[in-house]
Order: C-alpha cells, then structure tokens, then sequence
C-alpha cells in the first residue's frame, strides 16, 4: 500500500481499536500489509538460535570488508560479536548508498530556528563528499585511529558529518550535549583524553544566539586538546587562539574530496558517550562497531517501520544515545530522509514542532513523554492549527509515559490513527529492545512491549526467581546479550562489572528498571528506575505508577512522587504536582486527587502530602530530577543544581517542603 502525504480526504487508519478490550490497538489491515515485519512467528523463530538470527541479519544489513569468523563469543561479563569481521560505519551510512538510486535522495533535511533562514538538504551525496573531505581535515590534524575526539556541537549537520567522519578514520568520538556546561565538557574531555574537539561559535535557542565557544574556550581548560575546530553557525565575532583554533570551512577548503574508509574490527571502539549516574562522576559507555551497527539498522527498520517515502523525526538532541542511534547512524544505515531541527520546540509558539510535521510531511516522529506532558499543558489547540495527517507511525522514549500523555499524543497527535511505539532501551543498550512492533502490536497505553526478536528479557525476583504475570520485579537481559550492548565503562572494567553483572551474577545484565509482566506473550510494563522504586510499610511501590494515577486527573498535567521517611511504614509517597492551564490548588482539588491514586493502586500508594508547584526540577535532556526532591524529602541539601535545565525552582520548592514542615 503506498502511502498517502499531504491533504487527504480520508487518511489511513494504521491502528484499529480491539473490541474485546479497552485501550488496545492492534495495526490495521493496511499497516500489515505495508510492514517489514507483520508475522508473530518471528518471536519464536528467532528464540530459537538468537547468534544465528543476529548473524543472518548483520549480513542482509550491512556491507562487511571480510566476514566474521565467530559470531558470538562469551567471557563473563564481557561478550563479544562477530569477531574477526572488518567494517566501517561511515562506508555504509554513505559510500553503500551513492552507488544507487538513494545517491541524490535527500539524507537530511535540516530546520533552522530562525523562521526567516532557508532550510538545508543534504543528499546521500552531499553528506558523503562532506564526511570524506572532514575526514582528511582531521587527518591533517593528527588524529588518526583509535584517538578520541570530543564533538560540542548543536543540532545542525556538520555534527553527524563529524561523527562519521571520526568512523570512517576510525577515530572514537565523544559527543557531549551542547547544553551542558564548560564543567561538564571539562570532565568528559578529561576522561576520554580527547585530541580535537568540534565545536561551533554558536546557536540559536528561544530566538537568542548561545556563545558556544565562550563554553568550549572554558571547557578545554586543563584537557589534553590540542586543536579545536569551529563550525561557523551563528556568525559570532568569536575569539581564535593562533596555532589552536580552526574554522571548519577553512579546514575544509583544502581537504582532498576521498578518503579511504579504515576497515574497522567488528569490536572496535565506534564510540563512548557519557551518563550521568548518581555518583556524579559521568562514565563513559563504550560502543563498538559492528554489533552496534547491526542494532542501530534492524531496529530503526523495524521499530519504526522505515520505507524509502517515509520522512522520519526523532526529536532527540544528538548529544543523548537517542541522538547517536535515531538521529545519525539509524536512519543513515538505511538510507532514510530525516528530519532535523535546530532549535526549542515551543518556539516561537507552542506549534512549531506541529508545523514542521506539516511543512514537510513527517511521516514518522519519535519523541519523549516529557516533551509530550509539556504540549499537554499547552493545550490541544496548537497542534489543531496544523495538517498532521502525513503522520503514520509514532515513537516515545527516555522514560515511562502515562495514560494520561499516552492518549494525548495518540489522539491530539496522532489523530487516533497512528499506533505508538514505546521503546525502552538505555544508554547501555545502543539500541532499542523493548518494545510492540508496527505490524504486530500491540499497542497498550504504558505498556512498551515485548523484547526486541533475538533478545531475551525477564522480570526476576530478589532472589533471582522469574516473577509471574501480573507481577513486578527487576528487569534483566539473558545471554547472548544483544549486539548494541556496551561493552564497557572507559577505563573503569570495575563498575561495568559492579553496574550491570553484580546483583545476578555475570552472566545476567541488569537494568536497574522496574518492570511488570504485563500478560501472558510476555510483554511489559517499565516501572522506572530501581532507584525511584518505593518501599511503603513493605510494599513495593514504583514511583510511576503513583504518578500515572495523579496524571489520570484531569487538572494534572505533570507529576513527580518521590518517598518520604516515615517513622512507621518506612518510606510514604509525597507528590509535586504541576496543574494545567486554568486549574486552581485547592484543598478540595488536593483530596480529590489523592483519592484518584488511592483508587487506581490502593491505600499504600496514598500520598501523604500533595505540593502544588509550577515546575518540576529537570536535567537538560527534560527528566525529572527526582534526586532533588528526594533530598528535599530528607531534608538533606540538594546538592549539585547546575546540570538541571530550571535550577530556579528548587528555592521555590525549598519554600513549599519548608511550609508544609512548618504546619
Ligand atoms: O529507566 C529507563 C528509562 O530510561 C533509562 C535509560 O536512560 P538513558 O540511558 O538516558 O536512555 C534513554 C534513552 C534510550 C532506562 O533505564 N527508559 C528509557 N526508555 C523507556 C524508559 N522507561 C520506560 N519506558 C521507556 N520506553
């Protein structure tokens, strides 16, 4: 079945509803039809022999130099794939395509934020003679294979050129989100004992050009960089230290136009990419090539159901793995069009991402519940001004979402039509692994889905036993672990071994998610991170869940609930909660409220006091930093504010625990 873009009498209808159950959809006869996979026996096929289906996909997708000796070996806790294959990431997210009809297909069609500057479109060809001729730029420079690169740039295209330009040298690169500070640029450099670092003299954010060199002048300070090259983007008179700093397109102007991609060995480093964890320290998880590779284009294919007409968005900044995977290599490996936008979604109204959906046709946009809560709150007329109907398959990602934005985003966004697509995966993963398929569903409100076929996931006990349907427990990954999967912590072996291979053994990966098995096929329901989990006079409690009740109100647009100490039961929940436009805290709305959670979890999950706030506190990439409430809870200090995106309500917060304390 073709699909059908712009102004359409009746568009199609991907999903119908089932009529046994409520809130259940299933693809439609049409979406069937048109998906690459639609057949459930794949689960079960590929149960079977998970190294052979992994190897048999690896070859359809991806060009290898030489082919693997060993697909699969095992060495507690670390696992290696194809071993002994030769690959290179850039010869197949470009050189593969410009010998077909894809050579001047438009590979990224590119938004800026400024309405009154021209949109820019690279073709597989124009991306391809930019990352060669990038890639000899930094050869000049030195680096060379195996040197760590940082990249700080914002979204504009010179950063995937970077990323595969460093692949096809066979370089490691190391983004870092263009948002976090000089600080947090200085410790990721540091570790990663970068040569080069990319970077721009600016961008454009909420109509206000951000003096990004001002932050790399900073962050370089003390790090073994030796040059730093600079995208020219915002025309800013910025400072270039002589012998040091480089502008890109001077660079560029004298780069030979071929370079010859390094064979890489399948386990290769590609690239490290920091995470923050509760200790402070960011640790470097470190991705190599062809496993990777081979994750990053099945599940981009099959997640999101990509065909060559499709038009795919994923909203995500590059500087997260969300970025890495669905924003650069993903779509590239297949030779998909996709969109790329510079700048705030709500600016300079709340429609701008609704308009761009309409201006291209997007037909396929993957998102975060948070950026969905946050539309929620603006109102459902805004995406109403705009044509959404070239919309086809929808995604969500970052953390559980709620009924509540679930339904939102399927009906004010997807018009009912679209099914949603609720991938959980992590940094640690490379690439998606949970989640229903587009022709097989399928599709629940808070409920991802089943593991990606050829990987195994349970929900075991504390004692390591397999929990029953209906019930909660720790999400784990069973061997041969999937082929994205990191394959360490940069330079720490310890805590990748503490992390992930302790609490079950060394041959069970462990998540640090909450999960429910959601049915008896084995789906699931993420309940958050362990370290959010509850534990309320003995009961396990995911801090979700209690939110996904508040969020069920109709005046709630956001909420967080962390534990309280309390003398008897151990921990309560306390909840902050962000009302919608045009909604008044009242007592009366409080007890209402309360009595919502009561009534959908029981009497354990009541919340022991309700804040009305007007923000909740959120890190740059827009999660909820519960961290801060927690600690707020405990009357600890806070801590470290400056990675959060609002660091101005935490006084306001302070004031609100501090005034119910006095009480
Ligand atoms: O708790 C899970 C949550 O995000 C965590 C991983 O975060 P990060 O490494 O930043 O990667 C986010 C993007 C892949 C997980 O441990 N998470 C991610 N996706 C989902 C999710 N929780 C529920 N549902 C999801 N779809």
């Amino acid at each position: 079945m073709e699909q059908k873009h712009g102004k359409i009498a009746e568009p199609i209808k991907w999903v119908v509803e089932d009529p046994e159950r409520k809130e259940v959809w299933w693809p439609s006869p049409e979406l069937k039809k048109r998906a690459w996979v639609s057949d459930e026996s794949i689960y079960e096929q590929s149960g079977k022999d998970p190294i052979a289906f992994w190897a048999a996909l690896a070859r359809e997708g991806l060009h290898w130099f030489k082919e693997w000796d060993k697909t699969y070996e095992q060495d507690p806790p670390y696992f290696r794939w194809f071993i002994g294959g030769k690959i290179n990431a850039s010869y197949n997210a470009v050189d593969r395509h410009i010998s077909t009809e894809k050579r001047y297909k438009a590979a990224i069609i590119w938004e800026p934020e400024p309405l009154d500057e021209p949109a820019r479109v690279l073709t597989y060809y124009d991306l391809y003679r930019e990352i060669n001729k990038f890639a000899n730029a930094l050869k000049s420079l030195g680096v060379g294979k195996g040197d760590r690169v940082g990249i700080y740039l914002p979204m504009i295209p010179e950063v995937q050129i970077a990323m595969l330009a460093c692949a096809r040298i066979g370089a490691i690169h190391s983004v870092v989100f263009s948002a976090f500070s000089a600080d947090s640029l200085r410790s990721r450099l540091m570790d990663a004992e970068a040569k080069v670092l990319i970077t721009a003299d600016g961008y454009y954010r909420r109509g206000k050009i951000i003096n990004l060199k001002a932050e790399a002048d900073e962050g370089i300070k003390g790090t073994t960089v030796e040059k730093v090259v600079v995208v020219k983007r915002a025309g800013l008179n910025v400072p270039m230290l002589e012998g040091r700093d480089l502008w890109w397109h001077e660079l560029m102007k004298g780069a030979a136009a071929y370079c010859e991609p390094e064979p890489m060995d399948s386990e290769d480093t590609l690239f490290i990419l920091y995470t923050s964890g509760t200790t402070g320290k960011p640790k470097g998880v470190v991705h190599t090539t062809g496993g990777y590779l081979t994750q990053a284009y099945w599940t981009t294919k099959w997640d999101f159901d990509i065909h060559d007409d499709d038009l795919f968005w994923c909203t995500a900044d590059i500087g997260w793995i969300t970025g890495h995977t669905y924003a650069c290599y993903g779509p590239l490996l297949l030779g998909a069009t996709m969109l790329m936008y510079e700048g705030a979604p709500d600016y300079p109204e709340p429609d701008r991402w609704w308009a761009i959906i309409e201006k291209y046709g997007v037909s396929i946009f993957y998102t975060a519940p948070t950026a969905i809560r946050m539309f929620v709150k603006y109102g459902e007329e805004w995406p109403r001004k705009h044509d959404l109907s070239s919309l086809r398959i929808l995604g969500t990602v970052g953390e559980p979402i709620d009924r509540e934005a679930w339904l939102w985003y399927f009906y004010n966004i997807g018009g009912g039509r679209c099914p949603i697509i609720d991938t959980w995966w992590q940094t640690e993963t490379g690439g998606t692994l949970i989640n229903s398929l587009p022709g097989i569903g399928p599709f629940i409100p808070t409920v991802a889905g089943r593991s990606f076929p050829g990987t195994r996931h349970v929900v075991l006990d504390e004692n390591g036993r397999r929990v029953g349907v209906g019930e909660t427990g720790s999400l784990v990954q069973l061997s041969p672990f999937a082929p994205g999967m990191l394959r360490g912590i940069y330079k720490d072996p310890e805590r990748y071994k503490e992390l992930y291979f302790s609490k079950y053994g060394d041959e069970i990966y462990y998540t640090h998610d909450g999960a429910k098995v959601w049915d008896e096929t084995y789906n699931i329901r993420l309940g958050g991170r362990e370290d959010d989990v509850m534990k309320v006079a003995g009961h396990r409690l995911a801090t979700a869940e209690v939110e996904t009740a508040l969020t069920d109100h109709e005046a709630v647009a956001e909420a967080a609930v962390v534990p309280a100490p309390h003398e008897i039961k151990g921990e309560v929940p306390v909840a902050f909660v962000v009302l919608k436009k045009g909604w008044e805290p009242s007592e009366a709305l409080e007890k209402e409220i309360v009595a919502k959670v009561v009534k959908a979890i029981g009497p354990t999950a009541k919340p022991q006091a309700v804040f009305f706030v007007h923000d909740l506190p959120k890190t740059r990439s827009g999660k909820i930093m519960r961290r801060i409430l927690r600690s707020l809870m405990k009357g600890e200090p806070v801590g470290d504010t400056t990675t959060l995106m609002n660091p101005e309500v935490v006084e306001e917060l302070k004031a609100r625990v501090a005034g119910a304390a006095s009480k």
